[in-house]
């Protein structure tokens, strides 16, 4: 599989958390290590909800400082921002015109929107703009434009990738040619569900989160609000079914987690000493990428500097994919 290209984004819509960390981020660098990487902040499907212009900074900043203090060499990996990429949106217009409207119409998070509405009895319609119809057109683009063979992502991504599937296979068709590479998502299903701290999945949407920035006593603050059952301190414990336990098993050694279950099977384990111990694990993973998060941030000169970078990069891949589609589709001269 030597050569070929990896490409993900995430929306600067939010402080990374946990959940980002193990379902996308760290999957996404494992195959940093093996093949050309290209991953960027997507920061235009961002906008279809965060639309004041100092929060779109700020996140985009922490998403960038995220990846890096996570491990991202931007050396070797391309680190762009889609909105310094304009091919991006040129190609979007592009596949517009090979994309069925009932494609968008069944797309997942549209017809999520357009549910609830008619649950509600409001209009059809409400708050649903056009980028959050067009969303997959868009992320198809950013998927074409750079020769992607893989996408890491999550599972309730994958239909995004059918369609951007769907749309290149039509335009190949079209032009009798292999313009456009076919890609094909990489799921990783193990760690799909980290859980938050309601046991619910680890979510922005559900105010749940463990974001991955905080300071060791705010973390540990916040560790100790994880909810759990009331049983006491004496009674015996399931580290199966523990949410606590669950979150635990994924910052520490096999070691670790048999003597934290051990723990728990015999009693005498209270709920505030399993949160201790987790806390302990949690920060003692975090620590030394947070002191390299607070560095990255309080520089932005150099941040946007890698980002710049990145972008000039990237736009030659860019610039080469639309040439070569507005020549085969008889665009301009
Ligand atoms: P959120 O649900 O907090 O808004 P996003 O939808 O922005 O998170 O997710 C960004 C990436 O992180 C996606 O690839 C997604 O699959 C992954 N991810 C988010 N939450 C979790 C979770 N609880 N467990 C595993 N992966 C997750
Ligand atoms: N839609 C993705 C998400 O919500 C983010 C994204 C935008 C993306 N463009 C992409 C992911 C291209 C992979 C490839 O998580």
């Amino acid at each position: 599989m030597a050569g070929k290209v990896v490409l993900t984004g995430i929306k600067p819509t939010g402080i990374p958390h946990i959940g980002n960390y193990f379902g996308a981020i760290r999957p996404a660098l494992g195959l940093a290590d093996n093949f050309e990487a290209r991953y960027f902040i997507a920061d235009y499907h961002a906008l279809n909800s965060v639309q004041d212009s100092a929060t779109m900074r700020d996140y985009t900043y922490q998403i960038a400082a995220t990846w890096i203090a996570c491990g991202l060499d931007p050396k070797k990996v391309l680190l762009y921002r889609q909105s310094d990429v304009p091919e991006t949106f040129e190609l979007s217009t592009f596949l517009m015109a090979f994309t069925a409207k009932g494609l968008m119409n069944r797309a997942h998070a549209y017809k999520d929107a357009f549910s609830k509405n008619l649950e509600k009895g409001v209009d059809q319609d409400h708050e649903i703009n056009m980028g959050l119809f067009t969303y997959p057109v868009l992320m198809a683009a950013d998927i074409l434009l750079f020769d992607t063979d893989l996408v890491p992502v999550g599972r309730d991504q994958k239909q995004h990738i059918e369609i951007a599937c769907d749309i290149a296979q039509r335009i190949n068709h079209n032009y009798g040619a292999e313009l456009l590479r076919v890609p094909q998502p990489v799921i990783s299903s193990t760690l799909d569900l980290i859980p938050g701290l309601d046991g619910r999945k680890m979510s922005k949407s559900y105010g749940n989160t463990i974001p991955l920035w905080l300071s060791s006593k705010e973390l540990r603050k916040l560790l100790m609000k994880i909810t759990t059952n009331s049983q006491g301190v004496e009674e015996v414990k399931d580290p199966d079914t523990c949410n606590i336990f669950a979150l635990f098993k994924l910052f520490s050694t096999e070691e670790q987690q048999a003597e934290l279950a051990a723990r728990y099977r015999v009693g005498g384990l209270g709920w505030g000493h399993a949160k201790q111990a987790l806390f302990e694990v949690v920060d003692a993973h975090l620590a030394p990428m947070r002191e390299k998060y607070d560095a990255l941030i309080a520089d932005k000169a150099a941040l946007d500097a890698i980002l710049d970078e990145g972008a000039s990069r990237a736009r030659v891949i860019s610039a080469a994919t639309m040439g070569r589609l507005r020549k085969a589709a008889g665009l301009g001269r």
